[in-house]
Formats: C-alpha cells, structure tokens, sequence
C-alpha cells in the first residue's frame, strides 16, 4: 500500500516586501481575507486532506505567525462568559494542538527549494505536501485533497497545474507536457521562470505539490536556477531525469494570487461576497462604486 501523505511543509519565511510597510511588523501570511489569516485557509486545506503534522519554514520577525496557533486563555474564558459559542468555534479553528506544528528556521533567502529543504529532518522518508499560502485556491472540494486521491493512483511527484495568459508564463514554473489525461498530466520536465522564448508551455505550477523525500535529497545537489536561487522546480525535475514519473494536477477551483495586490482585493471581494452577512452591503456598494467610476470617466 502506498504511504499515506501526513505531513506538509508551509514556506513561511518571506519577506513580503509586496506588501510593504503593511509587512514591515506583520507577516505576510497574517494578513486576512474578511477576517481569516492566509495561513488560515492553508491550514484547513491542508486539514481537509488528511495531514496531521505542519511544518512551517518561517524567519526572523515570524513571531506573530508562531502566536497565531497558541491557545488565548484569557480571550476563550471571556468569550465563553458572554457564550459567543461561534466565535469560540473560530477561534478553535486556529488553535494547534501541542506537537501538531513544528518550526524550522530558514537562516538565509535562498529560495524555495532551499526552504522546503529546511524542514528535511522532520520529513525523513515519507512523501509530504508543500502548501504555498500565497496561492489561495477556493474549491468545492479543497485542491489538496484532490491531488491526494489522484496521488493515491499515481504515486511519485505531483504539482498544482493551471494554464496562465502567456504574458503571465514567465513568472511561473512551467510544464513541459508528454501526455495530457484531462485532470492528469504526465510530466516531461519542467522550468521555472523562464524567458518567454523558451516557455515550454503556458500550464504554470500552482503551489500546492505532493513530493517524495528524493526531491530534498536532490536539493542538497543543486546550483543556483532562476533569480539566484535555489529553486524547489529544479529538484522536481531532477526527478524526471533520474527516470520517476512526476504529474501536474490541472484541479477543479479559482485559485487567487495573494502574492499579489491584485490578487489580494480579488480574492477579499470573492471570499467577501459568499458571506450572506456581507453579500447584499457589498453588491450594493460595488454597484454604485462602479458607476460612479464609470460616470468620471
Ligand atoms: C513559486 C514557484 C513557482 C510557482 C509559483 C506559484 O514562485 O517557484 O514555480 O509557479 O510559486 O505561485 P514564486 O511565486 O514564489 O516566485
């Protein structure tokens, strides 16, 4: 039987220089969507696709990250006094249990390959997942659980995939195709950021993986790739060259890019509009926002 996938490793330890100077003391992965953490929504994702041990890869200035999953005492006794029963509810949801999480300190921005080779260790010799937070991905049934099941038929290494506008192309890891399934794609190598001629494709790597612990130890041997770093594509398609089969997943769901601000304001207007308490207020709002837009044209 194939192993189970349990653990997932959260690539926590940038600086968010995006979103400058909202950044400058929180991190990045805190800031929200309504009124949930990024790291929130890449937490019960992970939740939902059955992994039990979290592995955040995190830096200095990260420490509002590490409270986020600590019980508050102090907070639960006040609202338990007043029976806010919801909120309380909520806020389970963002406790951890003790030994559920692990920290791991990446020392230098070496890049992502380098920091999800960091939590090396803790992995050992299981396949493992590796979530990017910034990819929000709002689905029917979570992106992550669907690559598991699709990974409990294929085995070997598997990447989120979705075709991007080919001006887009060349700020993604891109997938060189050998056999298009439908959900399924067999992988024939794959390159990260590269210049638009040599794109093999336009299907990009969103950041959700399922990888086997031969990926890690293919780091340990790699030179600097894109931008001067240590790139988590690379190891994968080193993979492909030592003969294992590697798959991208095309997933079912509207994925958002919170890297981004744009991506951010979409992805705050979506989750913000299937919150009935919110909906109608917000409608009406844009509606009016809209035309008034329009009108000063
Ligand atoms: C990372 C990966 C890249 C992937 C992207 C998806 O890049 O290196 O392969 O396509 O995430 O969001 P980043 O956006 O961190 O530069």
């Amino acid at each position: 039987m194939r192993r189970k996938v349990t653990k997932a490793i959260f690539p926590v330890a940038g600086l968010g220089t995006r979103f400058l100077p909202a950044t400058k003391s929180i991190p990045k992965e805190i800031l929200s969507l309504v009124d949930r953490p990024l790291i929130q929504y890449a937490i019960d994702e992970a939740r939902e696709a059955g992994i039990k041990e979290f592995i955040f890869v995190t830096s200095r200035g990260k420490g509002a990250l590490e409270d986020y999953f600590d019980g508050a005492p102090q907070l639960e006794q006040s609202l338990r006094k007043k029976k806010k029963t919801d909120l309380l509810a909520e806020l389970k949801q963002s406790t951890m249990d003790s030994g559920e999480i692990a920290y791991v300190r990446q020392r230098e921005a070496l890049g992502l390959g380098h920091a999800v080779w960091c939590a090396r260790r803790l992995i050992a010799n299981e396949p493992f997942a590796v979530i990017l937070p910034d990819d929000v991905i709002a689905a029917e049934k979570p992106c992550l659980k669907q690559m598991v099941e699709a990974y409990e038929d294929t085995g070997g290494c598997m990447v989120a995939a979705m075709e991007v506008p080919e001006s887009k192309a060349s700020a993604y890891g891109l997938l060189d195709v050998a056999e298009d399934m439908g959900s399924l794609l067999k992988i024939n190598g794959m390159v990260e950021k590269p210049e638009p001629e040599d794109a093999p494709s336009n299907l990009a790597v969103i950041g959700r993986y399922i990888l086997t612990p031969d990926v890690l130890r293919n780091v340990s041997t790699l030179k600097k790739g894109a931008g001067g770093e240590i790139q988590l594509t690379d190891a994968i398609a080193m993979e492909i060259e030592n003969g294992s089969d590697v798959y991208g997943y095309r997933f079912d769901g509207q994925r958002y890019d919170c890297g981004s601000k744009s991506g951010f304001l979409q992805a705050t207007i979506a989750f913000a509009l299937d919150r009935p308490e919110l909906r109608d207020d917000l409608m009406d709002f844009m509606i009016d926002t809209v035309a008034m837009q329009k009108a000063a044209q």
